[in-house]
């Protein structure tokens, strides 16, 4: 298998864990290169069912190595906790099979305080973070004063780094958000301890990667939230802090663009959100709630229930385009049994205009009216499929649809959670 890049095309939650998990059988590195514990990646083998948020789903293969490269936001304390939920189900967590990045920046305790205060006394409309301190630990990154994972290495170094950032984060808390001031040696004290267990995994993350591919073995980078959560091309301000799409890898990692081949675009057969924004094809009536109810559409981070809608091939066309999308994996398919009719939004009318992709301004997505079209639907149950022709042809219908409106093969279909419920789609 040539390097593989798997990204989201939607608002998160399409499925990427489950992909990530199947696909490492045939990779030797899998890699995380952005986001942090704000993911939620649902893994299911036979009867037991594991969330990540933070380690790359590529964990349940023996043998193979997971790391989290610079790109990522840390929080050790999470870390550590799923650390030790792994390990008391048997799963191998060693130093050997967990390498990160000493170029990862560490969420902080402060970060996470900020994260809420911000959401509480925002004006308008919230963001819905999921309060685990992303946005302010890449906002930290990008002012300079990050603390990173390879600091722990020194607690002079990581002491220093405290009383600088709360220098000024102390006088926002007191003054700005009218509350308590945070101390040096609490927080020194609340990091420390997982903090010195990261550094039992640090190593040159870049440096494994180029080894890997110079051996003429596969790498399999693991994307977190999805395109149009994206802080540059998503639907600002409703996204998340980093840059979600594929051209991030090389950043977030520490490899040659060069080195990308496959880009996989997952794409949930219908849409969610969680959190605010626009989104114009949610749905608020009966069948809205099946999605969310079949789909089992609740947030894995923060359990919020998620908001459901139809496929929007608006949006999936930009994401191919930004993300270069060279094969799409199509998931929960079988969601959609049991509609009699089933909506594709094929473009978008705004001020008597027609528009094939989303309109570029802020705010201006949550002004336009789908323009849908109705295919036929199909009752048969599809979880038990494993082959092409096991579908109904109403499901090989809608497929060949999207193929053909996005003009990117699909290449794996997921019929349900467990990694068995996959289709390899025939060449
Ligand atoms: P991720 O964040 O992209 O990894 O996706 P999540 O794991 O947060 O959300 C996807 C949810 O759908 C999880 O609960 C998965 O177990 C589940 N899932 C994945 N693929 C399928 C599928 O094909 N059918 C059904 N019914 N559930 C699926
Ligand atoms: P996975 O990897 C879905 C959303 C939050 C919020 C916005 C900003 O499981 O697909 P943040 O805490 O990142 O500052 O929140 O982004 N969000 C996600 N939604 N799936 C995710 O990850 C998400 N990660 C962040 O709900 O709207
Ligand atoms: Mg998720």
């Amino acid at each position: 298998m040539s390097n593989v890049v798997v990204v989201g095309t939607q608002w998160g939650d399409e499925g990427k864990g489950k992909i990530v998990d199947l696909l490492t059988e045939n990779a030797d590195l899998v890699v995380r290169f952005q986001g942090g514990n704000n993911a939620g990646h649902t893994l299911v083998v036979g009867e037991k069912t594991f969330i990540l948020h933070l380690i790359p789903s590529g964990i349940l293969h023996p043998g193979k190595v997971c790391l989290i490269g610079n790109g990522v936001v840390l929080d050790p304390e999470v870390f550590c906790r799923e650390l030790d939920a792994l390990a008391a189900r048997g799963v191998d967590v060693g130093p050997e099979r967990i390498v990160i990045s000493p170029k990862t920046h560490v969420i902080m305790p402060y970060h996470k305080v900020l994260d809420k205060l911000r959401e509480e006394k925002r004006t308008g409309e919230k963001i819905g973070t999921t309060g685990r301190g992303i946005g302010p630990c890449y906002e930290d990154k990008a002012a300079r004063v990050g603390v990173r994972a390879g600091d722990f290495r020194s607690k002079n170094l990581l002491r220093a780094k405290i009383e600088h950032a709360l220098a000024e984060k102390n006088a926002l808390f007191t003054h700005f958000f009218g509350g308590q001031a945070l101390k040096v040696d609490d927080v020194l004290d609340e990091v420390l301890e997982s903090g010195r267990r990261l550094v039992g995994h640090l190593g040159d993350v870049s440096e494994r990667i180029a080894e890997t591919a110079a051996a003429g073995r596969s790498i399999l980078f693991e994307g977190a939230q999805g395109t149009h959560l994206d802080i540059d091309h998503g639907t600002y301000p409703f996204v998340t802090s980093s840059n979600t799409v594929a051209g991030n890898v090389a950043a977030g990692a520490g490899c040659s663009p060069g080195m990308l081949g496959r880009i996989l675009g997952i794409v949930k057969a219908y849409t969610t959100r969680v959190g605010s924004g626009p989104f114009p094809t949610e749905l608020f009536d009966t069948v809205g709630e099946h999605l969310q109810q079949q789909g089992g559409e609740f947030g894995a981070t923060t359990g919020r229930k998620r908001r459901c809608g139809w496929l929007d091939l608006p949006l999936l066309r930009e994401s191919i385009r930004l993300n270069g999308v060279t094969e799409i994996v199509l998931t929960k398919l079988d969601v959609l049994s049991g509609l009699e009719r089933i909506r594709i939004c094929t473009g978008y009318a705004l001020d008597g205009r027609e528009l094939r992709y989303p309109p570029q301004g802020e705010g201006l997505l949550a002004e336009v009216q789908p323009i849908y079209d109705d295919v036929p639907g199909w009752s048969e149950d599809i979880s038990t499929a494993t082959t092409w022709d096991d579908l109904p042809d109403a499901a090989t219908a809608y497929i060949r649809r999207l193929e053909q409106e996005l003009k990117v093969p699909v290449t794996i279909l997921s019929v349900g959670p467990d990694r068995r419920q996959t289709i390899q789609r025939p060449a």
